[in-house]
């Protein structure tokens, strides 16, 4: 079966911070493993920016279902692609911090003009390096 990736970002509501983004990573990890989602979620300077990996039929499905979410607004499709195989297969919802530590402002930098997370204004390939990095650095922590 066809294997496609979306990927998204949206601005949180105010007051919306780490726990909430732990609520949604256990409800996800909960939901989108019995169907074959994987992906990864970071969240920083008050943006989400997501990936999501699995059959056509659960990716969108998974995506309207986040749409109706009340604790994010603006949501903007960046990529809804075709792949070959999964990028973030490992994780059925990896949720990441975007914080200062240096390691992940300099790999913002790296694939935006600044080290404030604005992924509204990236490609969908600097989102997916980006957001690949991250993978990398968090693995190994
Ligand atoms: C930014 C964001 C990302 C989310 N990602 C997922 C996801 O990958 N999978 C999922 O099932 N729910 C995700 N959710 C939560 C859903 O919007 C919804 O609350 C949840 O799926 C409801 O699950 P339940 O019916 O089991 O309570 C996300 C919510 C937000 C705000």
């Amino acid at each position: 079966m066809a294997l496609y990736r979306l990927i998204y970002v949206s601005q949180a509501v105010s007051g919306i911070g780490y726990l909430d983004l732990i609520d949604i990573m256990q409800k996800s990890e909960k939901n989108n493993m019995p169907v074959g989602i994987t992906g990864m979620l970071s969240f920083g300077d008050s943006m989400f920016l997501q990936v999501l990996e699995g059959s056509r039929r659960t990716v969108c499905q998974t995506y309207n279902r986040i749409l109706g979410d009340k604790r994010h607004v603006n949501p903007e499709l960046i990529e809804f692609t075709e792949i070959d195989h999964r990028e973030f297969g490992l994780w059925s919802m990896k949720a990441v911090q975007i914080d200062n530590h240096p390691e992940i402002r300099n790999t913002l930098l790296k694939y935006s003009y600044s080290t404030t997370f604005s992924p509204y204004s990236m490609t969908g390939n600097q989102c997916l390096s980006f957001l690949h990095e991250i993978m990398g650095i968090y693995q190994n922590k």
